[in-house]
Protein backbone atom coordinates (compact mmCIF):
# COMPACT_ATOMS: atom_id res chain seq x y z
CA UNK A 1 0.00 0.00 0.00
CA UNK A 2 1.16 3.46 -1.24
CA UNK A 3 1.74 5.62 1.69
CA UNK A 4 -0.93 8.14 2.08
CA UNK A 5 0.94 11.55 1.20
CA UNK A 6 2.64 9.39 -1.64
CA UNK A 7 1.91 11.68 -5.26
CA UNK A 8 -0.74 9.93 -7.28
CA UNK A 9 0.87 10.64 -11.27
CA UNK A 10 -0.59 13.66 -11.85
CA UNK A 11 1.30 15.11 -8.58
CA UNK A 12 4.48 13.15 -9.89
CA UNK A 13 4.63 14.88 -12.98
CA UNK A 14 4.29 18.23 -11.32
CA UNK A 15 6.75 16.94 -8.44
CA UNK A 16 9.63 16.56 -11.04
CA UNK A 17 9.80 20.39 -11.04
CA UNK A 18 10.49 21.08 -7.60
CA UNK A 19 13.64 20.78 -6.54
CA UNK A 20 13.37 20.52 -3.03
CA UNK A 21 11.09 17.82 -1.63
CA UNK A 22 8.19 20.53 0.73
CA UNK A 23 8.02 18.80 4.48
CA UNK A 24 4.96 16.84 4.32
CA UNK A 25 1.50 18.57 6.39
CA UNK A 26 -1.69 16.85 6.29
CA UNK A 27 -4.25 18.95 5.00
CA UNK A 28 -7.98 19.07 6.45
CA UNK A 29 -9.14 16.43 3.43
CA UNK A 30 -6.45 13.74 3.78
CA UNK A 31 -7.55 14.43 7.68
CA UNK A 32 -11.25 13.08 6.67
CA UNK A 33 -10.45 10.98 4.21
CA UNK A 34 -7.75 9.15 7.08
CA UNK A 35 -10.89 7.62 9.23
CA UNK A 36 -11.72 4.51 8.06
CA UNK A 37 -14.89 5.47 8.70
CA UNK A 38 -15.23 8.24 6.33
CA UNK A 39 -13.55 5.79 3.72
CA UNK A 40 -16.11 3.43 3.61
CA UNK A 41 -18.69 6.32 3.54
CA UNK A 42 -17.04 7.45 0.53
CA UNK A 43 -15.56 4.70 -1.27
CA UNK A 44 -20.02 3.32 -1.17
CA UNK A 45 -20.94 6.77 -2.48
CA UNK A 46 -18.38 6.59 -5.28
CA UNK A 47 -19.80 3.10 -6.14
CA UNK A 48 -23.06 4.05 -6.07
CA UNK A 49 -22.57 6.81 -8.55
CA UNK A 50 -20.51 4.93 -10.92
CA UNK A 51 -23.30 1.94 -10.97
CA UNK A 52 -25.77 4.97 -11.76
CA UNK A 53 -23.29 6.19 -14.03
CA UNK A 54 -22.33 3.12 -16.43
CA UNK A 55 -24.68 0.35 -15.63
CA UNK A 56 -26.92 1.09 -18.80
CA UNK A 57 -23.37 0.84 -20.66
CA UNK A 58 -22.27 -2.61 -18.82
CA UNK A 59 -25.96 -4.54 -19.08
CA UNK A 60 -26.68 -2.82 -22.69
CA UNK A 61 -28.02 0.10 -24.37
CA UNK A 62 -26.83 3.41 -23.38
CA UNK A 63 -27.74 5.99 -21.17
CA UNK A 64 -30.29 8.69 -22.02
CA UNK A 65 -30.98 11.90 -20.83
CA UNK A 66 -33.83 12.62 -22.20
CA UNK A 67 -36.32 15.89 -21.46
CA UNK A 68 -39.42 13.39 -22.06
CA UNK A 69 -38.17 10.25 -20.66
CA UNK A 70 -38.69 7.30 -23.27
CA UNK A 71 -38.63 3.56 -22.22
CA UNK A 72 -35.40 2.07 -22.30
CA UNK A 73 -35.29 0.16 -25.34
CA UNK A 74 -32.36 -2.15 -25.59
CA UNK A 75 -30.20 -2.32 -29.51
CA UNK A 76 -31.36 -5.21 -31.35
CA UNK A 77 -34.99 -5.06 -30.58
CA UNK A 78 -37.10 -3.10 -32.56
CA UNK A 79 -39.81 -1.86 -30.74
CA UNK A 80 -41.53 0.98 -32.66
CA UNK A 81 -39.44 3.94 -33.09
CA UNK A 82 -40.40 7.43 -32.21
CA UNK A 83 -42.25 9.35 -34.89
CA UNK A 84 -40.28 11.25 -37.26
CA UNK A 85 -39.41 14.67 -35.67
CA UNK A 86 -39.78 17.50 -37.93
CA UNK A 87 -38.89 21.03 -37.59
CA UNK A 88 -41.34 23.41 -35.52
CA UNK A 89 -44.23 24.25 -37.66
CA UNK A 90 -43.26 27.11 -40.10
CA UNK A 91 -42.55 30.81 -38.37
CA UNK A 92 -41.46 33.18 -41.10
CA UNK A 93 -38.72 34.85 -39.28
CA UNK A 94 -37.93 38.67 -40.91
CA UNK A 95 -39.86 41.34 -42.33
CA UNK A 96 -43.02 39.97 -43.67
CA UNK A 97 -43.31 39.62 -47.45
CA UNK A 98 -45.69 39.09 -50.69
CA UNK A 99 -46.14 35.27 -50.21
CA UNK A 100 -45.84 35.19 -46.28
CA UNK A 101 -48.78 37.61 -45.94
CA UNK A 102 -50.75 35.50 -47.93
CA UNK A 103 -50.38 32.32 -46.07
CA UNK A 104 -51.33 34.60 -42.83
CA UNK A 105 -54.54 35.31 -44.86
CA UNK A 106 -55.13 31.56 -45.43
CA UNK A 107 -54.62 31.31 -41.56
CA UNK A 108 -56.73 33.62 -41.11
CA UNK A 109 -59.56 31.84 -43.25
CA UNK A 110 -58.98 28.80 -41.24
CA UNK A 111 -59.30 30.26 -38.06
CA UNK A 112 -62.88 31.90 -39.16
CA UNK A 113 -64.26 28.65 -40.38
CA UNK A 114 -62.52 26.46 -37.03
CA UNK A 115 -64.26 28.92 -34.72
CA UNK A 116 -67.51 28.90 -36.44
CA UNK A 117 -67.23 25.03 -35.93
CA UNK A 118 -65.65 24.82 -32.38
CA UNK A 119 -68.64 27.40 -31.18
CA UNK A 120 -71.41 26.05 -33.01
CA UNK A 121 -70.84 22.69 -34.05
CA UNK A 122 -68.16 21.33 -31.20
CA UNK A 123 -68.78 17.99 -31.39
CA UNK A 124 -71.07 17.91 -34.27
CA UNK A 125 -69.07 16.05 -37.43
CA UNK A 126 -69.35 19.48 -39.37
CA UNK A 127 -71.07 23.12 -38.92
CA UNK A 128 -73.87 24.52 -41.55
CA UNK A 129 -72.01 27.67 -42.20
CA UNK A 130 -75.23 29.68 -43.51
CA UNK A 131 -77.62 28.49 -40.79
CA UNK A 132 -74.90 28.02 -38.28
CA UNK A 133 -76.27 24.87 -37.03
CA UNK A 134 -74.44 21.90 -36.47
CA UNK A 135 -75.37 18.27 -38.38
CA UNK A 136 -73.53 14.90 -37.76
CA UNK A 137 -72.87 13.20 -41.30
CA UNK A 138 -69.74 10.94 -40.58
CA UNK A 139 -70.81 8.89 -37.18
CA UNK A 140 -71.35 11.89 -35.12
CA UNK A 141 -67.75 11.85 -33.65
CA UNK A 142 -66.81 15.05 -34.72
CA UNK A 143 -65.00 14.39 -38.04
CA UNK A 144 -63.89 18.03 -38.61
CA UNK A 145 -62.10 18.42 -35.27
CA UNK A 146 -60.32 15.24 -36.40
CA UNK A 147 -59.68 16.79 -40.21
CA UNK A 148 -58.19 19.98 -38.40
CA UNK A 149 -55.80 18.77 -35.87
CA UNK A 150 -52.44 18.52 -38.16
CA UNK A 151 -53.43 22.04 -40.06
CA UNK A 152 -53.56 23.84 -36.81
CA UNK A 153 -50.75 22.38 -35.99
CA UNK A 154 -49.23 23.52 -39.32
CA UNK A 155 -50.45 26.75 -38.88
CA UNK A 156 -49.27 27.20 -35.31
CA UNK A 157 -52.31 27.20 -33.54
CA UNK A 158 -51.19 25.54 -30.40
CA UNK A 159 -54.07 26.46 -28.26
CA UNK A 160 -56.22 25.26 -30.23
CA UNK A 161 -54.52 22.18 -31.33
CA UNK A 162 -54.19 21.46 -27.36
CA UNK A 163 -57.87 22.26 -26.67
CA UNK A 164 -58.53 19.59 -29.72
CA UNK A 165 -56.54 17.41 -28.04
CA UNK A 166 -59.18 17.19 -25.06
CA UNK A 167 -61.94 15.96 -26.91
CA UNK A 168 -59.65 13.61 -28.46
CA UNK A 169 -59.15 11.82 -25.08
CA UNK A 170 -62.55 11.42 -24.37
CA UNK A 171 -63.92 10.02 -28.13
CA UNK A 172 -64.98 6.33 -27.93
CA UNK A 173 -65.76 5.70 -31.38
CA UNK A 174 -68.99 4.00 -30.60
CA UNK A 175 -71.89 3.50 -32.86
CA UNK A 176 -75.63 2.85 -31.98
CA UNK A 177 -76.60 -1.08 -33.09
CA UNK A 178 -77.66 -0.39 -36.27
CA UNK A 179 -75.52 2.61 -37.35
CA UNK A 180 -72.80 1.64 -39.77
CA UNK A 181 -69.08 4.04 -39.97
CA UNK A 182 -68.02 3.82 -43.96
CA UNK A 183 -64.77 2.31 -43.98
CA UNK A 184 -62.96 4.24 -46.55
CA UNK A 185 -64.28 8.07 -45.06
CA UNK A 186 -63.25 7.01 -41.33
CA UNK A 187 -59.93 5.66 -42.57
CA UNK A 188 -58.88 8.54 -44.37
CA UNK A 189 -60.54 11.37 -42.66
CA UNK A 190 -60.43 10.05 -38.75
CA UNK A 191 -57.27 7.39 -38.90
CA UNK A 192 -55.52 9.39 -41.45
CA UNK A 193 -55.97 12.39 -39.07
CA UNK A 194 -54.81 11.27 -35.64
CA UNK A 195 -51.66 9.55 -37.75
CA UNK A 196 -50.38 12.55 -39.00
CA UNK A 197 -51.48 15.10 -36.10
CA UNK A 198 -49.22 12.04 -34.36
CA UNK A 199 -46.54 12.13 -36.56
CA UNK A 200 -46.21 15.98 -36.10
CA UNK A 201 -46.89 16.59 -32.28
CA UNK A 202 -45.33 13.03 -30.61
CA UNK A 203 -48.82 13.31 -28.25
CA UNK A 204 -49.33 9.89 -27.23
CA UNK A 205 -53.33 10.26 -27.03
CA UNK A 206 -53.42 11.05 -30.32
CA UNK A 207 -51.66 6.96 -31.33
CA UNK A 208 -53.53 5.20 -28.49
CA UNK A 209 -57.09 6.31 -30.35
CA UNK A 210 -55.37 5.67 -33.49
CA UNK A 211 -55.37 2.32 -32.74
CA UNK A 212 -58.29 2.11 -30.83
CA UNK A 213 -60.36 3.40 -33.72
CA UNK A 214 -57.41 0.81 -36.41
CA UNK A 215 -58.62 -2.07 -34.45
CA UNK A 216 -62.48 -1.21 -34.21
CA UNK A 217 -62.27 -0.98 -38.15
CA UNK A 218 -60.72 -4.02 -38.54
CA UNK A 219 -63.80 -6.61 -39.11
CA UNK A 220 -64.85 -4.36 -42.75
CA UNK A 221 -61.54 -6.77 -43.80
CA UNK A 222 -63.16 -9.96 -42.79
CA UNK A 223 -64.38 -11.17 -45.95
CA UNK A 224 -63.50 -14.08 -48.01
CA UNK A 225 -61.31 -12.19 -50.55
CA UNK A 226 -59.91 -9.88 -47.64
CA UNK A 227 -61.39 -6.57 -49.29
CA UNK A 228 -62.97 -4.42 -47.33
CA UNK A 229 -66.97 -4.37 -46.72
CA UNK A 230 -68.21 -0.41 -47.25
CA UNK A 231 -69.23 0.29 -43.75
CA UNK A 232 -68.87 -1.64 -39.92
CA UNK A 233 -70.16 -0.86 -36.74
CA UNK A 234 -67.61 -0.11 -34.08
CA UNK A 235 -69.34 -1.82 -31.30
CA UNK A 236 -70.29 -4.97 -32.57
CA UNK A 237 -68.23 -5.30 -35.53
CA UNK A 238 -71.44 -5.70 -38.05
CA UNK A 239 -70.43 -4.85 -41.45
CA UNK A 240 -72.56 -4.46 -44.44
CA UNK A 241 -72.24 -3.68 -48.22
CA UNK A 242 -72.61 -0.50 -49.78
CA UNK A 243 -75.21 0.55 -52.45
CA UNK A 244 -73.92 -0.98 -55.36
CA UNK A 245 -73.43 -4.54 -53.65
CA UNK A 246 -69.73 -4.41 -54.76
CA UNK A 247 -66.41 -2.40 -53.48
CA UNK A 248 -64.99 0.59 -54.96
CA UNK A 249 -61.97 0.22 -56.42
CA UNK A 250 -60.78 3.11 -54.34
CA UNK A 251 -62.69 1.73 -50.96
CA UNK A 252 -60.25 -1.26 -51.77
CA UNK A 253 -57.14 0.75 -52.16
CA UNK A 254 -57.13 3.62 -49.85
CA UNK A 255 -56.15 2.50 -46.09
CA UNK A 256 -52.79 0.94 -47.06
CA UNK A 257 -50.92 4.36 -46.17
CA UNK A 258 -52.90 4.58 -42.84
CA UNK A 259 -52.61 1.07 -41.77
CA UNK A 260 -49.02 -0.09 -42.59
CA UNK A 261 -47.97 3.62 -41.02
CA UNK A 262 -50.06 2.32 -38.04
CA UNK A 263 -48.72 -1.45 -38.00
CA UNK A 264 -45.09 0.57 -38.17
CA UNK A 265 -46.02 2.82 -35.14
CA UNK A 266 -47.82 -0.29 -33.08
CA UNK A 267 -46.23 -3.53 -33.85
CA UNK A 268 -49.27 -4.97 -34.14
CA UNK A 269 -48.97 -7.74 -37.53
CA UNK A 270 -52.81 -7.49 -38.24
CA UNK A 271 -52.75 -4.14 -39.29
CA UNK A 272 -50.17 -4.90 -41.81
CA UNK A 273 -51.72 -8.17 -42.96
CA UNK A 274 -54.95 -7.19 -43.75
CA UNK A 275 -54.42 -4.35 -46.02
CA UNK A 276 -51.19 -6.01 -47.60
CA UNK A 277 -53.72 -8.85 -48.55
CA UNK A 278 -55.55 -6.51 -50.47
CA UNK A 279 -52.15 -5.31 -52.07
CA UNK A 280 -51.43 -9.05 -53.10
CA UNK A 281 -55.30 -9.38 -55.08
CA UNK A 282 -53.88 -6.80 -56.73
CA UNK A 283 -50.69 -7.82 -57.98
CA UNK A 284 -52.49 -10.92 -59.89
CA UNK A 285 -55.59 -9.19 -60.53
CA UNK A 286 -56.97 -8.67 -63.95
CA UNK A 287 -56.31 -5.35 -65.62
CA UNK A 288 -57.71 -3.80 -69.32
CA UNK A 289 -54.31 -2.52 -70.36
CA UNK A 290 -52.99 -1.18 -67.37
CA UNK A 291 -56.68 -0.35 -66.57
CA UNK A 292 -58.17 -1.41 -63.29
CA UNK A 293 -62.27 -1.78 -63.47
CA UNK A 294 -63.81 0.71 -60.22
CA UNK A 295 -65.56 -1.64 -58.82
CA UNK A 296 -64.57 -5.11 -57.67
CA UNK A 297 -66.55 -8.72 -56.24
CA UNK A 298 -66.13 -8.13 -52.70
CA UNK A 299 -66.05 -12.67 -52.69
CA UNK A 300 -63.90 -13.10 -55.64
CA UNK A 301 -61.74 -9.92 -55.64
CA UNK A 302 -62.50 -9.61 -59.68
CA UNK A 303 -63.46 -6.45 -61.18
CA UNK A 304 -67.51 -6.75 -61.19
CA UNK A 305 -67.65 -4.05 -64.17
CA UNK A 306 -66.12 -2.18 -67.51
CA UNK A 307 -65.57 1.59 -66.08
CA UNK A 308 -62.17 2.52 -65.89
CA UNK A 309 -61.82 6.29 -64.47
CA UNK A 310 -59.61 8.38 -62.22
CA UNK A 311 -62.53 9.63 -60.43
CA UNK A 312 -65.13 9.22 -58.26
CA UNK A 313 -65.22 5.07 -57.46
CA UNK A 314 -61.73 4.74 -58.75
CA UNK A 315 -59.07 8.26 -57.69
CA UNK A 316 -57.41 7.74 -54.39
CA UNK A 317 -56.74 4.54 -55.03
CA UNK A 318 -54.02 6.03 -57.86
CA UNK A 319 -52.62 7.81 -55.07
CA UNK A 320 -51.74 5.00 -52.79
CA UNK A 321 -49.82 2.99 -55.47
CA UNK A 322 -47.50 5.45 -55.48
CA UNK A 323 -47.22 6.68 -52.45
CA UNK A 324 -47.44 3.54 -50.47
CA UNK A 325 -43.96 2.90 -52.34
CA UNK A 326 -42.98 6.31 -51.42
CA UNK A 327 -44.03 5.96 -47.42
CA UNK A 328 -42.05 2.91 -47.12
CA UNK A 329 -38.79 4.30 -48.05
CA UNK A 330 -39.14 2.67 -51.59
CA UNK A 331 -38.91 -0.87 -50.29
CA UNK A 332 -42.39 -2.47 -52.29
CA UNK A 333 -41.33 -2.24 -55.77
CA UNK A 334 -44.72 -3.81 -56.58
CA UNK A 335 -46.38 -0.84 -55.69
CA UNK A 336 -44.10 1.40 -57.87
CA UNK A 337 -44.65 -1.16 -60.71
CA UNK A 338 -48.47 -0.90 -60.07
CA UNK A 339 -48.27 2.81 -60.81
CA UNK A 340 -46.79 3.04 -63.72
CA UNK A 341 -48.55 0.48 -65.48
CA UNK A 342 -51.52 2.53 -63.95
CA UNK A 343 -50.73 5.40 -65.32
CA UNK A 344 -49.39 3.98 -68.39
CA UNK A 345 -52.88 2.85 -69.23
CA UNK A 346 -54.57 6.55 -68.59
CA UNK A 347 -52.27 8.21 -69.91
CA UNK A 348 -52.73 5.73 -73.65
CA UNK A 349 -56.58 5.32 -72.94
CA UNK A 350 -57.66 8.27 -70.74
CA UNK A 351 -56.83 11.14 -71.97
CA UNK A 352 -58.12 13.63 -74.48
CA UNK A 353 -57.91 16.67 -76.33
CA UNK A 354 -60.46 19.09 -76.87
CA UNK A 355 -60.70 20.17 -80.52
CA UNK A 356 -60.60 23.94 -80.73
CA UNK A 357 -58.76 24.84 -77.32
CA UNK A 358 -56.35 22.08 -77.21
CA UNK A 359 -57.59 21.50 -73.61
CA UNK A 360 -55.74 18.03 -72.33
CA UNK A 361 -58.60 16.02 -69.99
CA UNK A 362 -58.49 12.99 -68.36
CA UNK A 363 -61.95 11.16 -69.17
CA UNK A 364 -63.36 7.55 -67.77
CA UNK A 365 -64.66 5.01 -70.30
CA UNK A 366 -68.16 3.26 -69.99
CA UNK A 367 -68.09 -0.09 -71.45
CA UNK A 368 -65.35 0.94 -74.23
CA UNK A 369 -66.63 4.15 -74.76
CA UNK A 370 -65.27 7.60 -73.39
CA UNK A 371 -67.78 10.05 -71.85
CA UNK A 372 -65.65 12.97 -72.11
CA UNK A 373 -67.01 14.11 -68.66
CA UNK A 374 -63.95 15.55 -66.71
CA UNK A 375 -64.58 15.33 -62.60
CA UNK A 376 -62.94 18.49 -60.65
CA UNK A 377 -61.97 15.11 -58.32
CA UNK A 378 -59.55 14.20 -61.17
CA UNK A 379 -57.60 17.24 -60.67
CA UNK A 380 -55.28 15.46 -58.39
CA UNK A 381 -53.90 13.61 -61.21
CA UNK A 382 -51.24 16.45 -62.55
CA UNK A 383 -49.84 16.33 -58.37
CA UNK A 384 -49.75 12.80 -58.83
CA UNK A 385 -47.90 12.76 -62.08
CA UNK A 386 -45.66 15.58 -60.86
CA UNK A 387 -44.90 13.70 -57.69
CA UNK A 388 -43.83 10.72 -60.01
CA UNK A 389 -41.68 12.57 -61.68
CA UNK A 390 -40.17 13.96 -58.92
CA UNK A 391 -39.81 10.55 -56.65
CA UNK A 392 -39.15 7.87 -59.51
CA UNK A 393 -35.67 8.33 -59.99
CA UNK A 394 -35.36 5.58 -62.40
CA UNK A 395 -38.37 6.47 -64.81
CA UNK A 396 -37.41 6.20 -68.39
CA UNK A 397 -36.75 9.33 -70.62
CA UNK A 398 -39.92 8.45 -72.82
CA UNK A 399 -42.17 8.06 -69.59
CA UNK A 400 -40.38 11.02 -67.74
CA UNK A 401 -41.34 13.59 -70.57
CA UNK A 402 -44.54 11.98 -70.95
CA UNK A 403 -45.74 12.38 -67.26
CA UNK A 404 -44.28 15.95 -66.92
CA UNK A 405 -46.20 17.12 -70.00
CA UNK A 406 -49.42 15.12 -69.19
CA UNK A 407 -49.35 16.88 -65.35
CA UNK A 408 -48.96 20.45 -66.82
CA UNK A 409 -51.45 19.92 -69.50
CA UNK A 410 -54.06 18.53 -66.94
CA UNK A 411 -53.14 21.02 -64.29
CA UNK A 412 -54.16 23.99 -67.05
CA UNK A 413 -57.22 22.65 -67.93
CA UNK A 414 -57.75 22.30 -64.36
CA UNK A 415 -56.59 26.40 -63.99
CA UNK A 416 -58.73 26.89 -67.33
CA UNK A 417 -61.98 25.57 -65.28
CA UNK A 418 -61.65 28.27 -62.68
CA UNK A 419 -60.44 30.85 -64.49
CA UNK A 420 -63.08 31.08 -67.29
CA UNK A 421 -65.97 30.64 -64.43
CA UNK A 422 -67.79 34.08 -62.92
CA UNK A 423 -66.66 33.46 -59.67
CA UNK A 424 -63.34 32.35 -60.80
CA UNK A 425 -63.94 28.92 -58.96
CA UNK A 426 -64.39 25.83 -60.87
CA UNK A 427 -67.12 23.48 -61.20
CA UNK A 428 -68.05 20.24 -59.63
CA UNK A 429 -68.11 18.61 -63.21
CA UNK A 430 -68.22 19.34 -66.90
CA UNK A 431 -68.57 17.50 -70.35
CA UNK A 432 -65.88 18.54 -72.83
CA UNK A 433 -66.52 18.91 -76.49
CA UNK A 434 -65.12 15.58 -77.40
CA UNK A 435 -61.72 15.58 -78.83
CA UNK A 436 -59.06 13.35 -79.74
CA UNK A 437 -56.76 11.11 -78.41
CA UNK A 438 -53.74 12.75 -76.54
CA UNK A 439 -51.25 10.03 -77.44
CA UNK A 440 -52.17 9.93 -81.08
CA UNK A 441 -51.65 13.52 -81.07
CA UNK A 442 -48.91 13.14 -79.47
CA UNK A 443 -47.13 10.43 -81.61
CA UNK A 444 -47.72 12.64 -85.07
CA UNK A 445 -46.40 15.91 -83.05
CA UNK A 446 -43.02 13.42 -82.21
CA UNK A 447 -42.86 12.40 -85.84
CA UNK A 448 -43.42 16.48 -87.31
CA UNK A 449 -39.91 16.83 -85.61
CA UNK A 450 -41.24 18.22 -82.26
CA UNK A 451 -42.24 21.98 -83.43
CA UNK A 452 -43.60 23.86 -80.98
CA UNK A 453 -44.57 23.04 -76.95
CA UNK A 454 -46.20 19.12 -76.65
CA UNK A 455 -49.86 19.22 -77.55
CA UNK A 456 -52.09 20.55 -74.52
CA UNK A 457 -49.29 21.65 -72.72
CA UNK A 458 -49.79 25.35 -73.47
CA UNK A 459 -50.57 28.22 -71.44
CA UNK A 460 -54.10 28.53 -71.09
CA UNK A 461 -56.23 31.83 -72.09
CA UNK A 462 -60.01 32.92 -70.26
CA UNK A 463 -62.68 32.23 -72.16
CA UNK A 464 -65.70 33.78 -70.53
CA UNK A 465 -68.56 32.69 -72.77
CA UNK A 466 -69.87 29.31 -72.83
CA UNK A 467 -69.96 29.07 -76.88
CA UNK A 468 -66.07 29.27 -76.62
CA UNK A 469 -65.08 27.29 -73.95
CA UNK A 470 -64.76 23.77 -75.07
CA UNK A 471 -66.58 22.44 -72.12
CA UNK A 472 -70.20 23.12 -70.30
CA UNK A 473 -71.44 22.25 -66.88
CA UNK A 474 -72.78 19.50 -65.79
CA UNK A 475 -72.37 19.72 -61.85
CA UNK A 476 -72.30 23.73 -61.63
CA UNK A 477 -71.41 23.77 -57.75
CA UNK A 478 -67.69 24.34 -55.96
CA UNK A 479 -67.61 22.27 -53.09
CA UNK A 480 -64.84 23.72 -51.77
CA UNK A 481 -62.67 20.96 -52.63
CA UNK A 482 -58.99 20.53 -53.08
CA UNK A 483 -58.03 18.21 -55.65
CA UNK A 484 -56.78 22.23 -57.98
CA UNK A 485 -55.05 23.65 -55.34
CA UNK A 486 -53.75 20.20 -54.46
CA UNK A 487 -51.97 19.89 -58.05
CA UNK A 488 -50.68 23.70 -57.75
CA UNK A 489 -49.22 23.07 -54.72
CA UNK A 490 -47.24 20.04 -55.67
CA UNK A 491 -46.33 21.34 -59.04
CA UNK A 492 -45.16 24.28 -57.20
CA UNK A 493 -42.75 22.58 -55.19
CA UNK A 494 -41.84 20.32 -57.78
CA UNK A 495 -41.41 22.82 -60.58
CA UNK A 496 -40.33 25.81 -58.84
CA UNK A 497 -42.87 27.56 -61.29
CA UNK A 498 -44.47 30.87 -59.37
CA UNK A 499 -47.72 31.07 -61.83
CA UNK A 500 -48.63 28.01 -59.93
CA UNK A 501 -48.57 30.08 -56.78
CA UNK A 502 -50.68 33.38 -58.08
CA UNK A 503 -52.68 31.18 -59.19
CA UNK A 504 -53.82 29.37 -56.10
CA UNK A 505 -53.99 32.64 -54.76
CA UNK A 506 -56.48 33.67 -57.75
CA UNK A 507 -58.29 30.90 -56.18
CA UNK A 508 -58.35 31.66 -52.48
CA UNK A 509 -59.44 35.05 -53.43
CA UNK A 510 -62.47 33.97 -55.23
CA UNK A 511 -63.07 31.53 -52.10
CA UNK A 512 -62.56 34.41 -49.40
CA UNK A 513 -65.08 36.65 -52.01
CA UNK A 514 -68.01 33.78 -52.48
CA UNK A 515 -67.94 31.47 -50.05
CA UNK A 516 -67.64 33.38 -46.89
CA UNK A 517 -70.41 33.21 -44.52
CA UNK A 518 -71.05 34.58 -40.94
CA UNK A 519 -70.06 31.26 -39.42
CA UNK A 520 -67.69 29.80 -41.62
CA UNK A 521 -67.54 28.74 -45.71
CA UNK A 522 -69.62 27.66 -47.85
CA UNK A 523 -70.28 25.50 -50.65
CA UNK A 524 -72.04 27.31 -53.59
CA UNK A 525 -74.50 26.16 -55.65
CA UNK A 526 -72.93 27.46 -59.48
CA UNK A 527 -69.63 29.10 -60.17
CA UNK A 528 -71.53 30.92 -62.82
CA UNK A 529 -73.58 33.02 -60.98
CA UNK A 530 -72.60 36.85 -60.10
CA UNK A 531 -74.63 36.27 -56.84
CA UNK A 532 -74.39 32.79 -55.98
CA UNK A 533 -76.37 30.95 -54.14
CA UNK A 534 -74.54 29.39 -51.05
CA UNK A 535 -75.17 25.34 -49.58
CA UNK A 536 -75.68 24.97 -46.01
CA UNK A 537 -72.16 22.89 -45.79
CA UNK A 538 -68.85 23.23 -44.85
CA UNK A 539 -67.12 19.95 -45.53
CA UNK A 540 -64.39 18.55 -42.77
CA UNK A 541 -61.92 18.36 -46.14
CA UNK A 542 -62.00 22.16 -46.84
CA UNK A 543 -60.31 22.80 -43.44
CA UNK A 544 -57.90 19.07 -43.79
CA UNK A 545 -57.07 19.88 -47.27
CA UNK A 546 -57.96 23.44 -49.10
CA UNK A 547 -56.71 25.36 -46.76
CA UNK A 548 -54.03 23.59 -46.08
CA UNK A 549 -52.72 23.08 -49.32
CA UNK A 550 -53.14 26.99 -49.88
CA UNK A 551 -51.14 27.53 -46.68
CA UNK A 552 -48.19 24.96 -47.84
CA UNK A 553 -48.75 26.94 -51.37
CA UNK A 554 -47.99 30.11 -50.22
CA UNK A 555 -45.78 29.76 -46.10
CA UNK A 556 -42.31 30.23 -47.82
CA UNK A 557 -40.72 27.84 -45.19
CA UNK A 558 -40.68 23.79 -46.15
CA UNK A 559 -42.67 22.31 -43.20
CA UNK A 560 -43.49 19.22 -45.18
CA UNK A 561 -40.51 18.42 -47.77
CA UNK A 562 -42.02 16.01 -50.33
CA UNK A 563 -38.57 13.44 -49.73
CA UNK A 564 -39.30 13.44 -46.17
CA UNK A 565 -43.53 13.48 -45.79
CA UNK A 566 -46.42 11.82 -47.88
CA UNK A 567 -49.73 13.25 -48.05
CA UNK A 568 -52.93 10.56 -47.48
CA UNK A 569 -55.95 11.10 -49.34
CA UNK A 570 -57.08 13.84 -47.00
CA UNK A 571 -53.82 15.67 -46.67
CA UNK A 572 -52.85 14.37 -43.73
CA UNK A 573 -48.89 14.28 -44.39
CA UNK A 574 -47.65 11.10 -42.65
CA UNK A 575 -43.56 10.45 -42.35
CA UNK A 576 -41.77 8.22 -44.67
CA UNK A 577 -40.37 5.38 -42.41
CA UNK A 578 -38.41 2.24 -43.43
CA UNK A 579 -39.36 -1.22 -42.31
CA UNK A 580 -37.03 -2.82 -39.83
CA UNK A 581 -35.57 -6.37 -40.35
CA UNK A 582 -37.61 -7.69 -37.24
CA UNK A 583 -40.56 -5.92 -38.56
CA UNK A 584 -39.73 -7.67 -42.23
CA UNK A 585 -39.88 -10.95 -40.19
CA UNK A 586 -42.78 -10.83 -38.37
CA UNK A 587 -45.10 -9.18 -40.53
CA UNK A 588 -43.66 -11.50 -43.74
CA UNK A 589 -42.84 -8.74 -45.96
CA UNK A 590 -41.36 -10.08 -48.95
CA UNK A 591 -40.65 -7.70 -51.55
C1 LIG B 1 -65.11 -12.98 -39.34
O1 LIG B 1 -66.24 -13.58 -39.93
C2 LIG B 1 -66.49 -14.90 -39.50
C3 LIG B 1 -67.60 -15.50 -40.32
O2 LIG B 1 -68.46 -14.53 -40.82
C4 LIG B 1 -66.80 -14.88 -38.01
O3 LIG B 1 -67.01 -16.19 -37.56
C5 LIG B 1 -65.62 -14.24 -37.27
O4 LIG B 1 -65.92 -14.11 -35.91
C6 LIG B 1 -65.30 -12.88 -37.83
N1 LIG B 1 -64.09 -12.36 -37.22
C7 LIG B 1 -63.98 -11.11 -36.79
C8 LIG B 1 -62.68 -10.72 -36.21
O5 LIG B 1 -64.90 -10.30 -36.88
C1 LIG C 1 -51.91 -12.81 -43.61
O1 LIG C 1 -52.06 -13.91 -42.76
C2 LIG C 1 -52.57 -15.07 -43.40
C3 LIG C 1 -52.82 -16.13 -42.35
O2 LIG C 1 -51.71 -16.26 -41.53
C4 LIG C 1 -51.62 -15.53 -44.49
O3 LIG C 1 -52.13 -16.65 -45.17
C5 LIG C 1 -51.41 -14.39 -45.49
O4 LIG C 1 -50.45 -14.74 -46.46
C6 LIG C 1 -50.97 -13.13 -44.78
N1 LIG C 1 -50.97 -12.05 -45.72
C7 LIG C 1 -49.89 -11.28 -45.91
C8 LIG C 1 -50.05 -10.21 -46.91
O5 LIG C 1 -48.85 -11.43 -45.31
C1 LIG D 1 -58.49 -13.14 -65.44
O1 LIG D 1 -59.38 -13.31 -66.53
C2 LIG D 1 -59.32 -14.59 -67.14
C3 LIG D 1 -60.22 -14.59 -68.35
O2 LIG D 1 -61.40 -13.90 -68.13
C4 LIG D 1 -59.73 -15.66 -66.11
O3 LIG D 1 -59.65 -16.94 -66.67
C5 LIG D 1 -58.80 -15.56 -64.90
O4 LIG D 1 -59.22 -16.45 -63.90
C6 LIG D 1 -58.79 -14.14 -64.35
N1 LIG D 1 -57.76 -14.05 -63.30
C7 LIG D 1 -58.02 -13.52 -62.10
C8 LIG D 1 -56.88 -13.49 -61.16
O5 LIG D 1 -59.11 -13.06 -61.81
Amino acid sequence: MLPRHAPGRRAHHLAINISTPTPYRPSVFQLVVGRPLFRWILLIIGAMFGLWIFAPLLFGGGYRLHRHHRPYIPDGIAFPPPPHRPPPPPHHEGPPTVWSERADRVRDAFVHAWSGYSKYAAGYDELMPVTGEPVNNFNGWGVTLFDSLDTMWLMGLHDSFREALGSVAKSTFALKENNYAPFFETVIRYLGGLLSAYALSGEPVLLTRADDLGSMLLPAFNTTSGLPMYAVNTVSGRTRLGWSGSVLWAEALSNQMEYKYLAHLTGRTEYYNKTESIMQKMYTANHTDGLFATMWDIHKATPSNFHFSVGAYADSAHEYLLKQWLLTAQSEPKTRDLYLQSMSGILNKLLYLTPTRQLLYVTDIQNNYPTHIFEHLSCFLPGLLALGVYSLPDLSKRDKELHTWAAKGLAETCWATYFDTTTGLGPDEIAMTPGDLWMGKMEEWEAGGRVGVPPGTWEVKRQRWEAGRDWTVRKPGYLLRPEAVESFYILWKTTGDVRWRERGWSVFKAIEKYTRTKYGYASLASVDDAYPQLKDEMPSYFLAETLKYLFLLFTDEDPLSLKHWVFNTEAHPLPVFDWSPWEKEEYNITL
